[in-house]
Protein backbone atom coordinates (compact mmCIF):
# COMPACT_ATOMS: atom_id res chain seq x y z
CA UNK A 1 0.00 0.00 0.00
CA UNK A 2 1.49 3.40 -0.99
CA UNK A 3 2.28 5.53 1.83
CA UNK A 4 0.28 9.33 2.29
CA UNK A 5 3.52 10.06 5.41
CA UNK A 6 6.60 9.10 5.26
CA UNK A 7 8.83 9.91 8.31
CA UNK A 8 12.34 9.47 8.16
CA UNK A 9 14.58 9.76 11.16
CA UNK A 10 12.99 12.85 12.40
CA UNK A 11 14.55 14.53 16.22
CA UNK A 12 12.12 17.05 17.36
CA UNK A 13 13.61 19.81 20.12
CA UNK A 14 11.18 21.90 22.34
CA UNK A 15 12.60 24.27 24.47
CA UNK A 16 15.97 23.19 24.35
CA UNK A 17 15.60 19.39 24.29
CA UNK A 18 14.53 16.55 22.17
CA UNK A 19 11.26 15.55 22.46
CA UNK A 20 10.89 13.43 19.10
CA UNK A 21 14.22 11.24 19.54
CA UNK A 22 14.42 10.03 15.18
CA UNK A 23 10.77 8.92 14.40
CA UNK A 24 10.59 6.76 11.56
CA UNK A 25 7.40 5.81 10.10
CA UNK A 26 4.91 4.87 7.29
CA UNK A 27 1.24 6.15 7.30
CA UNK A 28 -0.50 4.20 4.54
CA UNK A 29 -2.76 5.75 1.84
CA UNK A 30 -6.60 4.94 2.80
CA UNK A 31 -6.23 3.38 6.23
CA UNK A 32 -7.41 4.76 10.08
CA UNK A 33 -4.18 4.64 11.74
CA UNK A 34 -4.02 5.18 15.14
CA UNK A 35 -0.86 7.39 16.64
CA UNK A 36 -1.54 5.81 20.86
CA UNK A 37 0.77 7.03 23.53
CA UNK A 38 0.23 8.58 27.16
CA UNK A 39 0.11 12.23 27.63
CA UNK A 40 3.84 13.82 26.87
CA UNK A 41 4.44 11.20 24.39
CA UNK A 42 5.22 13.23 21.87
CA UNK A 43 1.87 12.62 19.47
CA UNK A 44 0.86 16.75 19.21
CA UNK A 45 4.47 17.28 18.19
CA UNK A 46 4.76 14.55 15.37
CA UNK A 47 1.31 15.61 14.15
CA UNK A 48 2.12 19.56 14.04
CA UNK A 49 5.51 18.38 12.10
CA UNK A 50 3.41 16.24 9.97
CA UNK A 51 1.08 19.68 9.24
CA UNK A 52 4.70 21.52 8.83
CA UNK A 53 4.13 23.77 11.98
CA UNK A 54 7.21 22.79 13.64
CA UNK A 55 10.53 21.99 12.06
CA UNK A 56 12.87 18.96 12.63
CA UNK A 57 15.82 19.52 14.10
CA UNK A 58 17.06 16.66 11.87
CA UNK A 59 15.69 14.29 9.30
CA UNK A 60 12.45 15.00 7.00
CA UNK A 61 8.60 14.37 6.75
CA UNK A 62 7.35 13.90 3.22
CA UNK A 63 3.35 14.46 2.77
CA UNK A 64 1.42 13.58 -0.12
CA UNK A 65 4.63 13.50 -1.95
CA UNK A 66 5.64 16.50 -1.17
CA UNK A 67 8.01 18.04 1.69
CA UNK A 68 5.77 18.61 4.73
CA UNK A 69 4.60 22.82 5.01
CA UNK A 70 4.34 23.05 1.56
CA UNK A 71 1.61 25.31 0.20
CA UNK A 72 -0.03 22.97 -1.96
CA UNK A 73 -0.74 20.64 0.86
CA UNK A 74 -2.76 23.15 2.19
CA UNK A 75 -5.88 22.13 0.96
CA UNK A 76 -5.12 18.82 0.81
CA UNK A 77 -4.78 18.26 4.63
CA UNK A 78 -7.46 18.37 7.15
CA UNK A 79 -6.07 19.34 10.88
CA UNK A 80 -8.06 18.87 14.04
CA UNK A 81 -5.76 20.70 16.53
CA UNK A 82 -5.50 19.31 20.15
CA UNK A 83 -7.62 22.52 21.93
CA UNK A 84 -10.71 23.39 19.36
CA UNK A 85 -9.32 26.37 17.18
CA UNK A 86 -12.84 27.87 16.38
CA UNK A 87 -14.34 31.49 16.39
CA UNK A 88 -16.50 31.80 19.32
CA UNK A 89 -18.69 34.82 18.38
CA UNK A 90 -20.01 32.66 15.01
CA UNK A 91 -22.24 30.26 15.30
CA UNK A 92 -21.38 26.14 14.54
CA UNK A 93 -22.22 26.35 10.89
CA UNK A 94 -20.52 29.71 10.23
CA UNK A 95 -17.49 28.22 11.46
CA UNK A 96 -17.77 25.70 8.55
CA UNK A 97 -19.04 28.08 6.07
CA UNK A 98 -15.84 30.37 6.68
CA UNK A 99 -13.69 27.22 6.33
CA UNK A 100 -15.85 26.22 3.24
CA UNK A 101 -15.12 29.29 1.33
CA UNK A 102 -11.58 28.95 2.06
CA UNK A 103 -11.38 26.11 0.53
CA UNK A 104 -14.45 27.01 -2.53
CA UNK A 105 -16.81 24.17 -0.93
CA UNK A 106 -20.75 24.67 -1.08
CA UNK A 107 -23.34 24.95 1.39
CA UNK A 108 -24.52 21.47 0.41
CA UNK A 109 -20.46 19.96 1.91
CA UNK A 110 -21.12 22.67 4.98
CA UNK A 111 -24.70 20.47 5.88
CA UNK A 112 -23.52 17.33 4.89
CA UNK A 113 -20.38 17.49 7.64
CA UNK A 114 -22.23 19.80 10.22
CA UNK A 115 -24.77 16.49 10.23
CA UNK A 116 -22.29 13.83 10.09
CA UNK A 117 -20.46 15.73 13.20
CA UNK A 118 -24.24 15.19 15.12
CA UNK A 119 -24.36 19.30 14.59
CA UNK A 120 -27.40 19.82 12.76
CA UNK A 121 -29.71 20.73 15.52
CA UNK A 122 -26.23 23.22 17.30
CA UNK A 123 -25.70 24.80 13.80
CA UNK A 124 -27.02 28.13 14.67
CA UNK A 125 -26.04 28.75 18.14
CA UNK A 126 -22.67 30.75 18.63
CA UNK A 127 -19.68 27.75 19.61
CA UNK A 128 -19.11 30.23 22.43
CA UNK A 129 -22.79 29.12 23.92
CA UNK A 130 -21.63 25.54 23.31
CA UNK A 131 -19.64 22.80 26.15
CA UNK A 132 -16.23 21.80 25.47
CA UNK A 133 -17.31 18.38 23.35
CA UNK A 134 -19.49 20.37 21.26
CA UNK A 135 -16.81 23.15 20.56
CA UNK A 136 -14.56 20.18 19.67
CA UNK A 137 -17.11 18.34 17.01
CA UNK A 138 -17.00 22.28 15.33
CA UNK A 139 -13.10 22.14 15.06
CA UNK A 140 -13.48 18.61 13.70
CA UNK A 141 -16.18 20.03 11.04
CA UNK A 142 -13.53 22.50 9.87
CA UNK A 143 -11.39 19.73 9.51
CA UNK A 144 -13.72 17.84 7.34
CA UNK A 145 -15.22 20.34 5.30
CA UNK A 146 -12.36 20.85 3.24
CA UNK A 147 -12.77 17.68 1.88
CA UNK A 148 -9.18 16.89 2.87
CA UNK A 149 -7.40 14.15 1.25
CA UNK A 150 -5.07 14.31 4.70
CA UNK A 151 -6.76 13.51 8.06
CA UNK A 152 -4.75 14.51 10.98
CA UNK A 153 -7.07 14.66 14.08
CA UNK A 154 -5.14 15.17 17.44
CA UNK A 155 -7.35 13.56 20.65
CA UNK A 156 -10.66 14.17 18.51
CA UNK A 157 -12.52 12.26 21.15
CA UNK A 158 -11.28 12.88 24.45
CA UNK A 159 -14.55 13.97 26.89
CA UNK A 160 -17.08 12.87 24.66
CA UNK A 161 -19.72 10.40 25.62
CA UNK A 162 -19.83 7.02 24.48
CA UNK A 163 -22.12 7.06 21.64
CA UNK A 164 -20.82 10.06 20.02
CA UNK A 165 -17.43 9.15 20.36
CA UNK A 166 -18.72 5.50 18.81
CA UNK A 167 -20.16 7.64 15.85
CA UNK A 168 -17.27 9.57 15.44
CA UNK A 169 -15.56 6.45 15.18
CA UNK A 170 -17.88 4.62 12.03
CA UNK A 171 -17.10 8.49 10.66
CA UNK A 172 -13.27 8.41 10.29
CA UNK A 173 -13.78 4.23 9.04
CA UNK A 174 -15.98 5.62 6.06
CA UNK A 175 -14.00 8.89 5.18
CA UNK A 176 -10.87 5.96 4.69
CA UNK A 177 -13.30 3.38 2.92
CA UNK A 178 -15.79 5.32 1.09
CA UNK A 179 -13.74 8.46 0.15
CA UNK A 180 -9.83 6.82 0.67
CA UNK A 181 -8.89 9.64 3.20
CA UNK A 182 -5.84 8.48 4.88
CA UNK A 183 -6.75 9.49 8.54
CA UNK A 184 -4.25 9.54 11.50
CA UNK A 185 -6.07 10.10 14.64
CA UNK A 186 -4.00 10.36 17.95
CA UNK A 187 -5.30 9.13 21.48
CA UNK A 188 -4.40 8.33 24.98
CA UNK A 189 -7.54 6.21 25.64
CA UNK A 190 -5.83 2.68 24.45
CA UNK A 191 -9.42 1.39 24.37
CA UNK A 192 -9.75 3.29 21.22
CA UNK A 193 -6.95 1.01 19.34
CA UNK A 194 -9.25 -1.47 18.21
CA UNK A 195 -11.15 1.28 16.07
CA UNK A 196 -8.05 1.86 14.08
CA UNK A 197 -6.80 -0.69 11.08
CA UNK A 198 -2.97 0.29 12.30
CA UNK A 199 -1.06 1.23 15.26
CA UNK A 200 1.64 3.78 16.07
CA UNK A 201 2.64 2.95 19.60
CA UNK A 202 4.82 6.43 21.12
CA UNK A 203 6.25 6.31 23.95
CA UNK A 204 8.94 9.13 25.17
CA UNK A 205 9.21 10.32 21.92
CA UNK A 206 10.46 7.04 20.31
CA UNK A 207 7.86 4.69 18.25
CA UNK A 208 7.65 1.54 20.15
CA UNK A 209 5.89 -0.81 17.86
CA UNK A 210 3.92 -0.35 14.41
CA UNK A 211 1.14 -2.83 13.46
CA UNK A 212 -2.20 -3.51 13.23
CA UNK A 213 -4.12 -4.37 16.80
CA UNK A 214 -4.82 -8.21 15.76
CA UNK A 215 -0.69 -8.01 14.92
CA UNK A 216 0.40 -6.63 17.96
CA UNK A 217 -2.02 -9.04 20.68
CA UNK A 218 -0.25 -11.85 18.60
CA UNK A 219 3.35 -11.12 19.37
CA UNK A 220 2.66 -10.35 22.99
CA UNK A 221 -0.04 -12.70 23.92
CA UNK A 222 -2.28 -9.87 25.65
CA UNK A 223 -5.67 -9.19 25.07
CA UNK A 224 -6.53 -5.55 25.97
CA UNK A 225 -4.27 -3.35 24.02
CA UNK A 226 -2.85 -1.18 27.93
CA UNK A 227 -1.41 -4.89 28.46
CA UNK A 228 -0.13 -5.02 24.83
CA UNK A 229 1.34 -1.83 25.53
CA UNK A 230 3.16 -2.63 28.50
CA UNK A 231 4.89 -6.05 27.42
CA UNK A 232 5.47 -4.42 24.50
CA UNK A 233 7.48 -1.74 26.47
CA UNK A 234 8.95 -4.16 29.27
CA UNK A 235 10.17 -6.75 27.13
CA UNK A 236 11.55 -5.48 23.29
CA UNK A 237 13.38 -2.73 23.53
CA UNK A 238 13.53 -2.16 20.22
CA UNK A 239 11.04 -0.92 17.51
CA UNK A 240 9.16 -3.82 16.45
CA UNK A 241 7.40 -3.86 12.72
CA UNK A 242 4.53 -6.39 12.25
N1 LIG B 1 6.39 24.57 23.76
C1 LIG B 1 7.08 23.60 24.39
N2 LIG B 1 8.25 23.85 25.01
C2 LIG B 1 8.93 22.87 25.62
N3 LIG B 1 8.55 21.59 25.68
C3 LIG B 1 7.40 21.27 25.09
C4 LIG B 1 6.59 22.24 24.42
N4 LIG B 1 5.50 21.62 23.92
C5 LIG B 1 5.61 20.32 24.28
N5 LIG B 1 6.74 20.11 24.98
C6 LIG B 1 7.20 18.82 25.53
O1 LIG B 1 7.27 17.89 24.47
C7 LIG B 1 6.88 16.59 24.93
C8 LIG B 1 5.82 16.05 24.02
O2 LIG B 1 4.65 16.86 24.12
P1 LIG B 1 3.38 16.63 23.21
O3 LIG B 1 3.82 16.47 21.81
O4 LIG B 1 2.42 17.70 23.52
O5 LIG B 1 2.86 15.20 23.77
P2 LIG B 1 1.40 14.56 23.71
O6 LIG B 1 0.65 15.25 22.64
O7 LIG B 1 1.64 13.11 23.43
O8 LIG B 1 0.80 14.76 25.06
C9 LIG B 1 6.44 16.75 26.37
O9 LIG B 1 7.50 16.36 27.21
C10 LIG B 1 6.18 18.24 26.50
O10 LIG B 1 6.44 18.67 27.81
MG1 LIG C 1 -1.15 16.21 22.65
Amino acid sequence: MASSISVSGVVVQRGGRPVLHGIDLEVAAGEVTGLLGPSGSGKTTLLRTIVGLQRPHTGGVQVLGRPAGHARLRSEIGYMTQSPSVYGDLTAAGNLRHHAALHRRGRQTVADVLAAVGLAELAQRPVETLSGGERSRVSLGCALVARPRLLLLDEPTVGLDPVLRRDLWALFRRQARDEGVTVLVSSHVMDEADRCDRLVLLREGRVVATGTPEGLRGVTGAGAMEEVFLRLIENIPNDVAL
